[in-house]
């Protein structure tokens, strides 16, 4: 069969070994055997799966929100911010851009604020299609910035994750040409969950960032052990053309009260601010309430462990009940269903559970956020229903 055939020429060559794939459950091995090579489907937006959803939800698994924040601090921040908010909010936006700079070692020109980073995705879709050309981006990978600039005509070249469900750094290195407008990575990748190798990033960052501006989503590094060691804004910091997208919507846990920023050059900001509205577009209570958030060591700690427990938990119901996945760095995980994803969403909603599906390699795939230990119940259980 084809799938062991390449499963058997993988293992020969010792890449499986050297890609540390020995992590994945045995189901996945088989699975990563085949390599991708089908392009994406139409897929929803989680806003659109949100809307979507019933309102009696009882997991609430669909769009990787923490439901762990923010913080008792934080919500005191935020209250106490109400009976001022009748004043605009630029001094705190102010402050919160020096905070990060200062914790970052950068100038508070190298940083851009605004409500969520997905406004910062669309100035850069707006920007980077200004002159038609391409965006390199993974496939599949978080959408919203190459959809953006897809509307504005822009050619998105995916380039197929590799048999680790990781971005193909090196595919997608080869595609860069003269018409490169900009090369859009997501590590942590949305929606498989994989981390790419920090040395390896730096390099081909290093190198790639040399032709094309490289754009670099990291809502989801505060998931990883070791943040610091993984992000790319110390390839801003050695002058780099880099564009570096955080949020607070993920680990901090304001989702709800939209607070993002990139780091990137300051000639580059100077450039991204004119297609967006930057530090008065937070609201102060979000603004007040991130000054507290930022860096908050024992909240992130304490929010990192549930997560951690929580999606040990999934991990276990699905390996219970004969199901693979891919062992993810986020606060989701992907797995591969054995019947319909839409079908399979719709079961799952009509016993008050919301999660995603997708559609890549010709397989349908779940995507679940990781939540509260009731919610992960919740799943197991409607789950065993349908596995
Ligand atoms: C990879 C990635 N980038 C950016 C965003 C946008 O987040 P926000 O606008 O809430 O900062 C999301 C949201 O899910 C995401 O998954």
């Amino acid at each position: 069969m084809k799938t062991s055939m390449n499963r058997r020429a993988w293992l020969k060559s010792g890449a499986l070994l050297a890609g540390g794939l020995t992590l994945l459950p045995s189901g996945l091995t088989a699975l990563a055997a085949s390599p991708p090579v089908s392009a994406l489907g139409e897929q929803l937006t989680d806003e659109a799966a949100l809307l979507g959803s019933p309102p009696q939800i009882k997991a609430r698994l669909l769009a990787n929100e923490n439901p762990f924040g923010p913080s008792e601090k934080v919500k005191q921040a935020m209250m106490e911010a109400l009976s001022t908010s009748y004043q605009y909010p630029a001094m705190y936006a102010r402050e919160l851009v020096q905070k990060i700079a200062t914790f970052e070692g950068v100038t508070p020109e190298h940083i851009l604020v605004d409500a969520g980073s997905s406004p910062l995705l669309q100035a850069a879709a707006i920007h980077f299609s200004r002159k038609g050309g391409a965006i390199i981006t993974g496939a599949p990978s978080y959408r919203d910035l190459p959809d953006s600039a897809k509307d504005l005509s822009t050619t998105i070249v995916e380039v197929p994750l590799t048999t680790e469900y990781k971005l193909d750094l090196e595919a997608m290195e080869k595609k860069v040409d003269a018409t490169t407008a900009l090369m859009y990575l997501c590590n942590p990748n949305n929606p498989t969950g994989t981390v790419l190798d920090a040395a390896k990033l730096k390099a081909f960052t290093e190198r790639v960032s040399q032709k094309v501006p490289v754009f670099i989503d990291e809502a989801y590094i505060d998931y990883l052990p070791d943040p610091q060691s993984v992000t790319m804004i110390e390839a801003v910091k050695k002058g780099q053309n880099v564009i570096v997208a955080r949020t607070f919507s993920k680990l901090y846990g304001f989702a709800g009260m939209r607070v993002g920023y990139i780091v990137a050059q300051p000639e580059t900001i100077k450039i991204l601010s004119k297609y967006a509205v930057g530090g008065m577009s937070i609201s102060a209570p979000a603004i007040r309430g991130a000054l507290v958030a930022y860096q908050d060591q024992a909240f992130m700690k304490e929010a990192l462990q549930k997560t951690l427990a929580s999606r040990q938990f999934l991990y276990d119901t699905l390996k219970l009940e004969g199901y693979s996945y891919i062992p993810s760095s986020a606060n989701f995980v992907m797995f591969p269903l054995k019947m319909d994803g839409k079908r399979f969403v719709e079961e799952m909603a009509q016993r008050g559970v919301g999660i995603r599906n997708w559609k890549f390699n010709n397989q349908d795939w779940c995507r679940v956020s990781i939540g509260r230990m009731d919610e992960m119940q919740a799943f197991a259980a409607a789950f065993k229903q349908l596995s």
